[in-house]
C-alpha cells in the first residue's frame, strides 16, 4: 500500500492556504488512499524566535484542528514530531549526505533568514538544516508521497536528491518520495498582498483568513480584499493577482474552474461576496467540530496523538535502524 506523509508547523493559528492548499486534501483524499501518516512537526516551529508556551498552545491547537477538518485516526495516523525519536536520528545522518551550497540555496531560508536579519535577530542554525529534518520526516516512514502546497515544492526536491544520493553510497534504503499538489489554491495568496504567500506567520495578518476566525471576521476580510487595477474579472496570476486569487479560493471551495468562474463574474463586488459565502461555509464544520473537541479538555486528542506517536515510532524504527547500519554505525547490543 503506497505511504503518505505530511505535516504542518505550529509557527501561527492555521489558515485557509494550510487548508486548501493541504488539509482538506488529506481529510477528502489522502486517509481513503494510502496509509498515511500526519505529523504537527513542532521541532520545526523552534527554527524562529518562539516562546515556550505558545508553541504549546499553537502544537494542540494544530492537531486539534487536524481533527476537525476530518482526519480520522482509524484512517490514519496523527501524531506530533517531537514524540518520535526516529526524525532527528535519521536528520543527523542526512545532515552527512547534504551539503553546505545545496542547504544556502532553499527559498524559504534565504526569505526567512533575511526577514530575521532584517528584525535584527540572529538567524539560528536550525533554519539553515531544517529541511534536512523535514527530509528525515519524509524518508523515515518510507513515504511515497507528499501532499503539500506548492511553497514545499524546492524542500521535497532536496528530499528527493537525498534518498537518492544515500541509496547511491550506502545501497537501498530510502523509497523515493514525490510532492503531490491540489489542482487549485496549491498557493493562496494574501488577501492584501496578493503577491505575496499567505503565511500563518505573517503579522498583522489582515490579508490571512485563520481557520478559527469566526464568520463576520471571515466575511470582512475577504470583502477587503486588494483588487487590481481595472474592473474586468480576468483569471491571471502576473496581470490581476488579487482577482485571480480570489477566483482559486472560490473554485476550490466550491469545487469549479478558475478560469471558468472568472467568465461569470462582472464585478469584484460579487466575486468578492461569493468567495466571502464559499469560505465561510466551507470552513462552519471546522470551527464546530474544533469547539466541540476543545470542549472536551483535551482527552480525545491527547490520546489520539499517544497511540499516533506509538504506530509512527514502530513504523519509523527499522528504517533509521538499517540507514544506521548501512553508514557503517555499530548496532547497539
Ligand atoms: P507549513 O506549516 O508552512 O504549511 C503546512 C502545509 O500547508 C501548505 N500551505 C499552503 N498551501 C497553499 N497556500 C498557502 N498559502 C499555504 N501556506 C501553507 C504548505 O505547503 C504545507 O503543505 N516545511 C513544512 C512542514 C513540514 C513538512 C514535513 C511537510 C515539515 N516536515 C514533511 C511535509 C512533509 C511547512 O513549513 O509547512
Amino acid at each position: 500500500m503506497k505511504r503518505i506523509f505530511s505535516g504542518i508547523k505550529p509557527t501561527g493559528h492555521l489558515t485557509l492556504g494550510n487548508y486548501l492548499g493541504a488539509l482538506r486534501r488529506w481529510v477528502e483524499v489522502d486517509q481513503h488512499r494510502a496509509d498515511a501518516l500526519f505529523s504537527v512537526v513542532d521541532l520545526h516551529a523552534l527554527t524562529v524566535e518562539h516562546d515556550p508556551a505558545r508553541v504549546r498552545r499553537l502544537s494542540r491547537q494544530a492537531a486539534a484542528l487536524m481533527l476537525a477538518a476530518g482526519l480520522d485516526p482509524e484512517r490514519c495516523t496523527v501524531f506530533v514530531q517531537s514524540h518520535v525519536d526516529a526524525h532527528t536520528r535519521l536528520s543527523y545522518l542526512l545532515e552527512c549526505t547534504a551539503t553546505d551550497g545545496e542547504l544556502r540555496r532553499m527559498i524559504q531560508y534565504k526569505e526567512k533568514g533575511t526577514r530575521a536579519r532584517a528584525a535584527g535577530q540572529s538567524v539560528r542554525l536550525s533554519l539553515l538544516t531544517y529541511p534536512v529534518l523535514m527530509a528525515a520526516d519524509i524518508l523515515a516512514h518510507g513515504t511515497d508521497e507528499v501532499p503539500v502546497g506548492e511553497d514545499q515544492t524546492q524542500h521535497v526536491e532536496l528530499t528527493r536528491d537525498l534518498a537518492l544520493r544515500f541509496n547511491q553510497r550506502y545501497g537501498h534504503v530510502f523509497t523515493v518520495p514525490r510532492a503531490t499538489h491540489p489542482p487549485v489554491a496549491a498557493r493562496v495568496m494574501d488577501l492584501q498582498d496578493p503577491t505575496s504567500k499567505m503565511g500563518k506567520s505573517h503579522e498583522p495578518g489582515n490579508g490571512i483568513v485563520y481557520l478559527l476566525d469566526d464568520p463576520d471576521t471571515t466575511r470582512k476580510k475577504v470583502m477587503r480584499a486588494v483588487t487590481d487595477s481595472g474592473s474586468e474579472v480576468r483569471y491571471d496570476r502576473e496581470e490581476s493577482p488579487g482577482v485571480t486569487n480570489l477566483l482559486e479560493i472560490l473554485a476550490a471551495c466550491s469545487g469549479g474552474d478558475p478560469a471558468e468562474l472568472a467568465g461569470a463574474y462582472r464585478s469584484y463586488g460579487d466575486l468578492k461576496r461569493d468567495t466571502a459565502d464559499a469560505v465561510v461555509e466551507l470552513l462552519r464544520p471546522v470551527r464546530e467540530r474544533h469547539a466541540e473537541l476543545a470542549s472536551d479538555g483535551g482527552g480525545y486528542v491527547d490520546e489520539v496523538l499517544r497511540a499516533g506517536a506509538e504506530r509512527a515510532s514502530a513504523l519509523a524504527r527499522p528504517r533509521v535502524d538499517a540507514a544506521y547500519a548501512a553508514v557503517g554505525l555499530l548496532p547497539a547490543g
